[in-house]
């Protein structure tokens, strides 16, 4: 019962990746960005919570984000690997990730730092679009779909997200270096970081992670 975390700034590819990879390692896919998003679609009482916070670009208050993740954990079913996107993003809340995952049996295996140069990230975010019905991330300079605003894999129209705007994207990359970053650190610290270059093309990201992810590889950093 393994859990790889994705760690990495808004754009640096980690859903992108995680598609990659889900299909192909199988891998179970947990973003905690998709399941703010889907109660904020949903109006659940736990969206409503977390709106504002998620309109302006800032994280979602740990206790928050820690109360849905550990409903997650509970309904995982054990023997799987699980790659989680997004979570943790504070060193709060990696705290009690390691609490939590110290009493359920499951056990941080790697943590991937997905790098890429600052200028990147405003530039991929700015051309994103993502499919309303199967979740497929496309971008425009690199990853456009056939016909402008339709779903290669299932037809569905592309939007782009609420907090693509660029004064919200560059807030994010604020709160990144601000709440985020520390935990390379953090996790250098404990011997599970693996940084890899994700300014390549996404399927050579790809092939790195899932090196890292299919050996029982040594922290390269
Ligand atoms: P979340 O959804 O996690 O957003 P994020 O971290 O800002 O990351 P993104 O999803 O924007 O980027 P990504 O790295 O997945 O890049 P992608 O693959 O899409 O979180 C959203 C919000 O939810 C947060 O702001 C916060 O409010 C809240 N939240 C979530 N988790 C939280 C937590 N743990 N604590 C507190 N709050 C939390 O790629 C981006 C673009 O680049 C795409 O167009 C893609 O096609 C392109 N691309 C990707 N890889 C490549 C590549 N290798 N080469 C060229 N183009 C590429």
């Amino acid at each position: 019962m393994e859990i790889i975390v994705l760690l990495g700034a808004p754009g640096s590819g980690k859903g992108t990746a995680a598609a990659h990879l889900g299909t192909e390692s199988n891998l179970r896919h947990v973003s905690t960005g998709a399941l703010c998003r889907e109660a904020l679609a949903q109006g659940t009482a736990w969206g409503e919570a977390i709106r504002p916070y998620m309109d302006r670009g800032e994280l979602v208050p740990d206790a928050l984000v820690l109360e849905r993740v550990g409903e997650v954990l509970e309904g995982l079913p054990t023997g799987e690997r699980v790659l989680f996107d997004g979570f943790p993003r504070t060193p709060g809340q990696a705290q009690v990730f390691e609490d939590l995952l110290g009493d359920s049996g499951w056990r941080l295996r790697h943590v991937i730092l997905l790098d890429v140069a600052p200028a990147t990230l405003e530039e991929r975010l700015g051309a994103r679009m993502g499919c309303e019905g199967c979740g497929t991330i496309y971008n425009l300079h690199t990853r456009a779909p056939r016909v402008a605003g339709i779903c290669d894999a299932c037809g569905a129209a592309l939007s782009q997200r609420g907090d693509d705007q660029l004064a919200t994207i560059r807030r994010r990359i604020q709160v990144y270096e601000d709440r985020t970053a520390p935990l390379v650190r953090y996790y250098q610290e404990r011997g599970l970081l693996r940084r890899i270059d994700a300014g390549k093309p996404a399927d050579e990201v790809a092939r790195q992670i899932r090196d890292i992810v299919d050996r029982d590889g040594q922290a390269n950093d």
